[in-house]
């Protein structure tokens, strides 16, 4: 093992036993590489006659550019759009995230958190977080309806096991039993499970209540213990996207920070879908421990690693995204534009909410409950989900998503507001002509 990663894993074992023993093989492995990386750095502070490091090349006292490609970044300069960014992220970007992160859960209150570590977007964090915990073997804990690519990230790529739980109760809740039942099997057979926790849930809209909240976070609690690691990942790509006053208004991952050595949350998000910029790629990576110092040498062992990960597997994230995010966040514009598109997204998810009243539709489907996100999901009544949308798809033009055999997934997030009743109509008569015919 290099001794670079043997460091690293010195300094997590000795804040944390748990999380040592937590981190997957190639997580134990992983370090970041000093050479040229920090020759570059020591060069950037001392190198004031001629600075030959870097594996760019500059003109001018700025990075070397192209008019073609700079008119299109108008108020952007050449080192803020085409430098690499660190591996880890630009420090000023990952600072802000991270007050952010405080400002938007109080629960975090006195609890640390890592530096975030800035991410290509939500889906590289769960890989990130793959192979910093998992081995081929281990074994990943998600609700029956999840994001399908945690397959691919995790069972096709990593080879761990995914296993399932209802994700409503017979009452339409989250269902915490469930997720006891699969906690506790999963650890007496493994002793370390990888929890994946999405709220608002994709494909649902579905986000956990304030009163289901405490359940919830007694039942991992529970769950854990000595030989019984429990790795919480948050996958919050859709927080704060809520449309009705009981759900809960902050990240699993507060309530979790901090709880248990044998707990270690995980918290992923990011400006792609919270702040409407899909393509710009900007997530972020988080962690709590119990025995973390803020800034100390545990967090900045975890962070190491990760940035290791992101240097060998993608060098380092686009620096031209996280500049235009640094800038909106630092905008004083930025909390009235993000809260006028809340809006209009809320609308959107009260106008399906009008459409389902309808009492003819219960005939043919009943929704999941949904109060939050982009999605949210029928369950269809003897109906074929993919008939039913190649149905809609081929003679009326609607496209929306068959989730799995009688479930169908709709993006109001897509949809003007006036054509979300056109839409449930459609459906409606396709559903009924299907159901008529047997
Ligand atoms: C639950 C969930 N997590 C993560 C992602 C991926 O987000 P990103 O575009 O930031 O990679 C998606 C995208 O659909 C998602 O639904």
């Amino acid at each position: 093992m290099n001794p670079l990663a043997v460091e690293l894993n010195k300094a997590i074992e000795k804040a944390e036993p748990c999380v040592h023993g937590m981190l997957s093989s190639l997580g134990k492995r992983l370090f970041f590489p000093r050479g040229i990386l920090t020759q570059t750095a020591e060069a950037k502070e001392k190198a004031d006659r001629h600075n030959a490091t870097i594996g760019i090349a500059r003109e001018n006292g700025q990075a070397m550019n192209l008019d073609v490609l700079m008119d299109n970044i108008p108020g952007v300069v050449p080192d803020d759009a085409l430098d690499y960014a660190p591996a880890t992220g630009v420090p000023a970007l990952r600072r802000i995230w991270r007050s952010e992160i405080y400002r938007k859960n109080p629960s975090l209150k006195n609890k640390s958190i890592s530096l975030p570590v800035v991410t290509s977007g939500i889906t590289h964090g769960l890989t990130l977080a793959g192979q910093l915990f998992l081995d081929p073997g281990d074994i990943v804990i998600v609700p029956d309806k999840f994001w399908g690519n945690y397959r691919l990230s995790y069972e096709t790529i990593i080879g761990a096991e995914i296993r399932t739980f209802p994700l409503f109760d017979n009452n339409g809740g989250f269902n915490v039993e469930g997720l006891s039942a699969r906690l506790n099997e999963s650890l007496d057979a493994r002793g370390k499970v990888l929890l994946v926790l999405n709220f608002p849930n994709n494909p649902t809209g579905y986000s956990l209540l304030k009163s289901e909240v405490e359940p919830v976070v007694e039942s991992i609690r529970s769950a854990s213990g000595p030989g019984r690691d429990i790795v919480v990942i948050s996958d919050d790509a859709y927080f704060g996207l809520l449309y009705s006053e009981d759900a809960y208004e902050e990240s699993i991952f507060a309530r979790l920070a901090s709880l248990d050595e044998h707990i270690i949350p995980v918290k992923l998000d990011g400006a792609t879908k919270e702040h409407f910029a899909w393509g710009l790629r900007v997530g972020f990576i988080t962690f709590s421990a119990s025995g973390g110092v803020p800034d100390g040498e545990f967090y900045q062992a975890l962070e190491k690693k990760t940035g290791g990960a992101i240097r060998g597997g993608i060098s380092n994230c686009s620096r031209l995204s996280q500049t235009v995010i640094l800038k909106a966040l630092e905008n004083e514009s930025f909390a009235d534009q993000r809260d006028e598109k809340f809006r209009v997204l809320e609308r959107r998810a009260l106008k399906v909410k009008e459409a389902l009243a309808n009492p003819a539709y219960d005939e043919v489907w009943e929704p999941y409950p949904f109060n939050a996100g982009y999605f949210m999901c029928l369950k269809l009544k003897n109906i074929n989900a993919e008939e039913l949308r190649c149905s809609m798809l081929d003679r009326f033009g609607v496209g929306v998503i068959a989730s799995g055999n009688n479930d169908l997934r709709i993006a109001f997030s897509c949809l003007d507001v006036d054509d979300i009743p056109d839409l449930f109509d459609i459906m409606f008569t396709c559903a009924l002509e299907m159901k008529h015919r047997g």
